[in-house]
């Protein structure tokens, strides 16, 4: 069983309320944990096929479930990064890239004609998402690598900077997905973990309805398939909370990390330097 929050230290959340003493003490977990998986090598198998069932559908469904905030996020987290984006010759990595839409951010924002401007590599462990990717691709200088995030074909200190929208959340070994991010990161590397929260007070209660009830049934009717939509909610209620996760962090070697809610808590950005 790993550690949870060490005492004393103060979490660095910008934005949000002070936890209570049953969140913080939320039981700490290895990692995603799909219905019937019973060990990590399982997770990650049941994680890789949900997402393979759905990677057809899987653009439309991010768009109409969120509302397209999910464009603003992606976006607003490639703004973060901005100075090291337009860094010539940076090195950029998105993890647990899916079809890409984190990775077209950060390509956007590096100022997709420079040939000077980062190069950005998407990394993802489904084949039919990253076929989506390609597709969608074509012509940019963008490239993807069929990986797992938990053993990166790259070596250590090789990239500037590090991401992960939605993906990390789902890593059969959380600190481990740190210490791999951590290992391939240059020293003063960043990354950038932006994922779903639970809010807090009114918001989270509505948000919890929504995100219990009514999006399960929306993303089976529109996917066909039954288990990744109620699969979501029960990961995100499994993830750390942000004091947990930051923990995590500092513990797997990160400096200066922090956790910047986007809209009033539902998702937020973990940042952190190497
Ligand atoms: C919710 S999707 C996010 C996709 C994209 N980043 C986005 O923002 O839309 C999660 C992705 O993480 C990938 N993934 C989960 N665990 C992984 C692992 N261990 N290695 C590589 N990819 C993984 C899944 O295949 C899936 O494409």
């Amino acid at each position: 069983m790993r550690s949870g929050i060490c005492g004393g230290t103060e979490p660095e959340v910008a934005g949000q309320e002070k936890m209570s003493v049953s969140e913080v003490n939320k039981p700490a977990v290895l990692g995603a944990e799909p219905e019937g998986a019973r060990d990590p090598e399982a997770a990650a198998r049941a994680v890789r096929e949900m997402f393979t069932s759905i990677a057809p559908r899987y653009d439309l469904l991010n768009h109409v479930l969120s509302f397209n905030v999910d464009r603003m996020w992606w976006r607003r987290t490639a703004r973060t990064f901005t100075e090291i984006l337009t860094r010539p010759g940076a090195r950029v990595l998105d993890l647990c890239c899916g079809t890409g839409d984190m990775a077209f951010a950060l390509h956007r924002r590096a100022g997709k004609n420079s040939a000077s401007s980062a190069a950005i590599l998407g990394v993802d462990f489904s084949h039919a998402m990253l076929q989506r990717a390609t597709e969608k691709s074509r012509g940019s200088r963008l490239r993807w690598v069929e990986a797992d995030a938990l053993r990166l074909p790259f070596p250590d200190t090789h990239f500037d900077l590090v991401t992960s929208a939605f993906g990390f959340r789902n890593l059969a070994d959380y600190d481990a997905g740190l210490r791999e991010i951590f290992r391939v990161l240059k020293p003063d590397g960043e990354c950038g973990i932006l994922d779903f929260s639970e809010p807090k007070g009114i918001t989270g209660r509505a948000y919890r309805v929504y995100f219990r009830h009514v999006l399960p049934r929306i993303g089976t009717l529109i996917s066909g398939v039954k288990g990744p939509y109620a699969y979501l909610p029960a990961s995100v209620e499994r993830f750390p909370q942000p004091a947990e996760m930051l923990e995590r962090m500092r513990s797997a070697g990160f400096r200066e990390a922090t956790w910047i809610p986007y809209t009033m808590g539902i998702a937020g950005l973990y940042r952190g330097k190497k």
